[in-house]
C-alpha cells in the first residue's frame, strides 16, 4: 500500500470516531504535543491532540514525509542547492539568521556579505535612531516603507507584533497602488523629517514604483534634495541608481532570498529602525532556534514537521479546503495576512516539480483574525456551518500589560473555550434540555433545540508560548516558513516560485490604456469591455 493509500485507510477509520474518544487515553494530551525549549525563546508548546489523528495516522503521516525525501530536501535547502528549479535559484533565507555559520554557494562563502550588510543596516538604524542621520527639517520622526507582498507584509506584521519594543521613529507602511493608501499615510507627516524606504527586490513592481515616485514628488515640494531622505532595499542596484538613490543608501541582498522569506535581511530595515538592532538580533535568534530545531529534531518531535503533517491530514487527506489562523494576541493581527502570502503564494500550485498535474489538492485557503474579534464575526460558520475549518490557535501566557492581566486571562479562557467547543460540541439532547429549562415544549422545543446543536468533532491545534517577544516572533515566523516547506515537499511542488501572479500583471499593462481611454477596448471579452465603458461613462 502506498503512503496516500495508507492515509486514506486512516481517514476511513477516523470517520467512525470522535476526537473526544481519543482522550480515553489519559496520555493523549502529552503525546500529541511538541515542545521546543530554548533560552532565547522559552518553552513553546504545539498541541495537536484536539485533531482526529491517532498514533497510527501519525505514523502514516511521518512515513509519507520520509518517503517524500523530506530529510534530503531539507538538507538541500539549508546547504544552498538550487531547489527553486523553475527560477534556477537556491533558497537561503535561513542564512540571514545563521550568523555564526559559513555557507558556500557556487564555491563562495556568502556569510561575510550577509554579516556585512547586517552591520551596515545596524549602523544606519543606530545613526537614524540617535539623530545623526537627519532630514532637511532635523531629526527623522517618521519612516515610510513602500513595498508590496513580501516587501511589505513581513515588516508591517512584525512592527505591529513588536509594538511594545518600538522606541524608534514612527513606522508607516504603504503597499497598495490605490492612491488612497499613500495619500492617507503622507497626509499626516512632515516631508522634512521623513525617511522613505523603497523596498522592492526587483525594483520593477509597478505598485511600489508608482508609490515611490509619488512619495518623491511629495517630498520634493519642500525638501531640496529628496534623494538624501530615500533608502532602497533591493537586489537590483542598477535600478536603484537609475531612480536616483545614493548607492551608500542601498541595502542589497541576493536572489536566493525569496520575497516572502525576506524580512530577515534588508527588507526588515523598517522593523530594525522601529525596535532597534538589539531586538532585531533577538528576532533573528528566535528564527535560528527554530531552524536548528527543524534541522535536528526527529520528525515526531519536530514542530514544523508536525504542524505541516497536521495540515496535510486536514487538507490533502480529509479534503478540508480552508484553514483558519486565530491568534489570541491582538498584536498578531496581521499574521493571517502575512501567512496568506507565505502559504498561498508558496503552495497554491497545481503542477508538481516534474511538470505533472497534482493528483491531490494544493495548499488550503488561509484566513483569520485575532481572537476574540473573530468570535463575533465568522466563528458561527466554524462551529455550525457545513464545512469543517481546521483552526490554528496561538496564545501567549503573558501580555505586555501587567496592569491588565485580568484582560489577558479572559482572552486565554476564550481561546481555550473555542477549541473545546469545536471539539466537544453540544448534542441534541443537551440542547433539548436547555430549551426545556427555558419553557419550550413539543415541536417548538425540538425546532429551537436543533438550531442550538453544535456538531463538534471539529479539529484545532494550539500554539502556546510565554510572551510575544522579538525572539518568539522570529521562532513563530520560522515555524510557519518551515511548515510551508514541508507541505511543499510532501506535495512535490516548488514552494519558492510564484508564476500565478504574472498573468494578471501582464493584463493590467494591456488594459491601462483602455481604462485611460487612449486605446479602444477592442478584442477584450464582453464583460471587460462593458465594465471599461461603464467606468469611463462615470468619469474614471
Ligand atoms: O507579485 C508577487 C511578488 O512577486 C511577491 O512574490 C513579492 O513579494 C512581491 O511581488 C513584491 O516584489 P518586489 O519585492 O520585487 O517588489
Amino acid at each position: 500500500m502506498d503512503n496516500w493509500a495508507a492515509l486514506r485507510a486512516c481517514k476511513q477509520a477516523s470517520a467512525t470516531r470522535r476526537i473526544t474518544d481519543l482522550f480515553d487515553d489519559p496520555a493523549r494530551a502529552a503525546e500529541f504535543l511538541v515542545t521546543l525549549s530554548d533560552a532565547a525563546t522559552g518553552p513553546v508548546h504545539f498541541d495537536y491532540s484536539k485533531t482526529n489523528i491517532d498514533a497510527e495516522t501519525r505514523a502514516a503521516l511521518i512515513e509519507l514525509a520520509e518517503a517524500s525525501g523530506l530529510e534530503s530536501r531539507r538538507n538541500a535547502m539549508f546547504s544552498g542547492e538550487k531547489i527553486n528549479v523553475t527560477e534556477g535559484r537556491a533558497v537561503l533565507h535561513t542564512a540571514l539568521r545563521n550568523l555564526d555559520g559559513s555557507l558556500e554557494v557556487e564555491g563562495e562563502d556568502v556569510m561575510p556579505e550577509v554579516r556585512a550588510t547586517l552591520a551596515r543596516m545596524e549602523s544606519f538604524a543606530r545613526d537614524l535612531r540617535d539623530g545623526r542621520i537627519r532630514g532637511a527639517g532635523g531629526r527623522i520622526t517618521d519612516v515610510v516603507n513602500i513595498g508590496i507582498g513580501g516587501s511589505d507584509l513581513g515588516p508591517a506584521m512584525a512592527a505591529i507584533a513588536l509594538a511594545p519594543f518600538h522606541d524608534g521613529p514612527r513606522c508607516h507602511f504603504v503597499s497598495n497602488v490605490d492612491g488612497a493608501h499613500i495619500h492617507d499615510v503622507l497626509d499626516g507627516i512632515d516631508p522634512e523629517t521623513t525617511l522613505v524606504i523603497v523596498a522592492s527586490k526587483t525594483f520593477t513592481t509597478v505598485e511600489t514604483m508608482t508609490n515611490a515616485e509619488t512619495a518623491r514628488a511629495w517630498m520634493a515640494r519642500t525638501v531640496r534634495d529628496p534623494a538624501r531622505q530615500f533608502v532602497a532595499l533591493s537586489t537590483a542596484q542598477d535600478k536603484t541608481t537609475a531612480f536616483g538613490i545614493d548607492p551608500a543608501r542601498v541595502f542589497g541582498f541576493e536572489d536566493w532570498v525569496g520575497g516572502r522569506y525576506s524580512m530577515w535581511g534588508p527588507i526588515g530595515l523598517s522593523l530594525m529602525i522601529a525596535i532597534g538592532p538589539m531586538n532585531f538580533h533577538a528576532f533573528l535568534k528566535g528564527a535560528s532556534v527554530m531552524d536548528q530545531h527543524f534541522l535536528t529534531a526527529d520528525f515526531a518531535q519536530n514542530m514544523p514537521v508536525m504542524l505541516a503533517l497536521v495540515g496535510v491530514w486536514h487538507r490533502q487527506v480529509l479534503g478540508h479546503p480552508t484553514r483558519a489562523v486565530l491568534p489570541y494576541d491582538q498584536r498578531l493581527a496581521r499574521l493571517p495576512a502575512y501567512l496568506q502570502q507565505l502559504e498561498m503564494e508558496s503552495n497554491g500550485k497545481r503542477v508538481a516539480m516534474d511538470g505533472k498535474e497534482l493528483e491531490i489538492p494544493s495548499g488550503p485557503v488561509v484566513f483569520g483574525e485575532p481572537g476574540t474579534n473573530g468570535q463575533h464575526a465568522f466563528y458561527q460558520l466554524i462551529h455550525q456551518g457545513t464545512d469543517i475549518v481546521p483552526c490554528e490557535f496561538l496564545l501567549a501566557a503573558k501580555s505586555h500589560e501587567p496592569a491588565l492581566a485580568h484582560h489577558h486571562r479572559l482572552l486565554a479562557a476564550n481561546c481555550l473555550a473555542q477549541a473545546e467547543a469545536l471539539m466537544t460540541g453540544r448534542s441534541l439532547d443537551e440542547a433539548k434540555a436547555l430549551m426545556k429549562a427555558k419553557g419550550f415544549k413539543g415541536a417548538e422545543l425540538l425546532m429551537q433545540a436543533k438550531h442550538r446543536v453544535f456538531p463538534g468533532n471539529r479539529p484545532s491545534t494550539t500554539l502556546v508560548y510565554p510572551q510575544l517577544t522579538p525572539a518568539m516572533l522570529g521562532a513563530i515566523v520560522a515555524l510557519y516558513e518551515h511548515r510551508v516547506f514541508v507541505e511543499g515537499v510532501v506535495l512535490g511542488i516548488n514552494s519558492f516560485d510564484q508564476w500565478g501572479v504574472e498573468l494578471g500583471k501582464e493584463l493590467a499593462v494591456q488594459l491601462l490604456p483602455m481604462v485611460e481611454g487612449t486605446k479602444p477596448a477592442e478584442g477584450r471579452d464582453g464583460s471587460t469591455q462593458a465594465l471599461i465603458s461603464a467606468l469611463r461613462d462615470m468619469g474614471i
